[in-house]
């Protein structure tokens, strides 16, 4: 039967205002931003063999306050280089939104930026038409392999896009999080896999392996407040459990029990810890960094 409830990526207003308030909830930029400043220098720096000229894909950039972070890396570990920063996001409130981001820094005259409003499919459709034969030295997804239809083909085309030395990172929410127990229990009744795949790292580690691909894995311990999803009729609380389930209006359009089910879910051991009267929910994530195909 289809499943009657409707994602909340249709609605793309209230799945930003949702994304919003889950950075502000939640540790998720903060220990991305610990690993750009403390793993990633390591990682760029054999990227590009010596080349003065660097090709960057981020996929799914949303408003890019993560990619700008990683190009200023990316610059101080190859200072003088120029960079050809291929951006791809389908929400033109988050290219304008990157946009004007870009418009307001200082520092970014030696990178050119692409706009390209559309998906990661849509894009490797136009690459494919355009045959085009320019490589990547970085790619990079983050938090966005949830949304393509069949993530494994689009980590098989991105990754055929790296130059030698290249690296495509990716980053995903953890198998070992409240996530992944959350989408294990309840992937039939909450993914609408025409939209969004629930995916985990732990699945994509066994896609990866299963095909004898190799790739490093770095965790990221991550936190989410989620105490105001247990207020009934709270706001805040019901736009995060929107987040989390992904299905829009989930308090008002899911079925009495799998309401009851899911609430308990978040906060028993297996997602939550419960301290000083908040809920603390299990975001951890983990980065999987791939090479050039040999
Ligand atoms: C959870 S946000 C992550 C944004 C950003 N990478 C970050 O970590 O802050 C997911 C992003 O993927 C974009 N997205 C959704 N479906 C996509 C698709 N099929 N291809 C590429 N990007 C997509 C969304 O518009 C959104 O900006």
């Amino acid at each position: 039967m289809a499943n009657p409830l409707k994602s909340l990526i249709v609605d793309d207003g209230r799945y930003q205002k949702s994304f919003k308030l889950f950075l502000e909830r939640s540790s998720e930029h903060q220990c991305m931003q610990d690993f750009i400043h403390n793993m990633l220098p390591d990682i760029l720096s054999s990227i590009g063999n010596g080349k003065s000229h660097l090709n960057v894909i981020g996929v799914g950039s949303g408003a890019g306050e993560i990619d700008l972070e990683m190009l200023s890396v990316l610059r101080m570990k190859h200072p003088g280089v120029t960079v050809d920063n291929e951006v791809v996001e389908p929400s033109s409130q988050q290219l304008h939104n990157y946009r004007v981001s870009v418009s307001q820094k200082a520092d970014l005259d030696h990178i050119k930026f692409t706009w390209n409003k559309m998906t990661a499919s849509e894009f490797e459709e136009q690459w494919k038409a355009k045959k085009m034969t320019k490589k990547a030295d970085f790619i990079h997804m983050i938090q966005m392999l949830y949304y393509v239809k069949d993530p494994g083909a689009t980590i098989n085309f991105f990754q055929s896009l790296l130059d030698k030395n290249g690296k495509l990172l990716i980053i995903l929410v953890s198998g070992q999080s409240g996530w992944g127990k959350l989408w294990r229990t309840y992937r039939n009744q909450l993914c609408n896999i025409e939209i969004s795949q629930c995916v985990t790292t732990g699945d994509i580690k066994s896609f990866l392996d299963s095909k004898g691909v190799s790739y490093q894995n770095y965790e990221l311990p991550s936190q989410m407040d989620i105490t105001e999803c247990f207020t009934e009729g709270n706001e805040k609380g019901e736009l995060l459990l929107d987040f989390l389930t992904e299905v829009l209006d989930f308090s008002k359009t899911a079925s009495p029990e799998l309401k009851e089910g899911v609430l308990n879910l978040l906060r028993h051991p297996d997602c939550s810890a419960e301290t000083d009267g908040k809920v603390i929910f299990n975001n951890g994530l983990e980065v999987i960094v791939l090479d050039q195909l040999s």
